[in-house]
């Protein structure tokens, strides 16, 4: 068949915010977004299925899936600070970036922009019109911000030189990714 596009996706955020419990769900099984994985991809060994136990990322994990049009190499970044100055190596083969936030987190919203403040300014993302993902995640819990509320802590009216999106999203469920990622994909398609 045709060639899928290639594109590498940076997934960034602090630690907790749910960044592998997200590219988990968009992994292949029977229930994922992009549906059971597809025989063309099937002897290949780095192509990993959906897990049940997610730990918190050590450094970093590489996942691929596809999607109908394009061939996705996600970055999944461990959040903790000691493995954040990880993260500025992988700016330049990026093609786009998800950022997500844990919207119950309300102490470390700061933290959040402040991180994400230096990602925008850094010299191989400060130039590039590269689509930015916001999610809003873990909108089920009980103290979660609101998307307007959480877009207002982070001033992403701001983000003039880039086309960001924000969805509110359930990592657990999967609720709110599939729009995320359409938009995503419309990005770079
Ligand atoms: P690091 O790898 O340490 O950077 O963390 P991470 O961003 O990859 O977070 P991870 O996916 O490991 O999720 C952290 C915890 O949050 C896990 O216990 C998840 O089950 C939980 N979690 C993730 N998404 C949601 C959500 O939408 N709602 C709720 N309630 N919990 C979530
Ligand atoms: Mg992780």
């Amino acid at each position: 068949g045709l060639k899928k596009k290639e594109v590498n996706v940076l997934c960034l955020g602090l630690d907790n915010s749910g960044k592998t419990t997200i590219i988990n769900q968009l992994k292949p099984s029977n229930q994922s977004l992009f549906g059971p994985l597809s025989d063309d991809w099937k002897h290949v060994s780095q192509v990993k299925t959906q897990t049940q136990d997610i730990v918190p990322t050590i450094g970093f994990n590489i996942e691929k899936f596809k999607s109908s049009s394009l061939s996705f190499t996600v970055f999944d970044m461990s959040g903790q600070s000691r493995y954040r100055n990880l993260w500025e190596h992988y700016y330049k083969e990026s093609h786009a970036i998800i950022f997500v936030i844990d919207s119950g987190d309300k102490l470390r919203m700061v933290v959040a922009k402040e991180e994400l403040d230096t990602l925008l300014n850094h010299q191989d993302i400060r130039s590039r019109r590269l689509p930015v993902l916001f999610f809003a995640n873990k909108s089920d819990l009980r103290e979660a911000m609101s998307l307007v509320k959480v877009s207002q802590l982070l001033c992403l009216e701001n983000i003039k030189d880039k086309p960001w999106h924000i969805c509110a999203s359930n990592a657990v469920k999967g609720e709110g990714l599939l729009e995320g990622v359409d938009w995503l994909q419309e990005q770079i398609a």
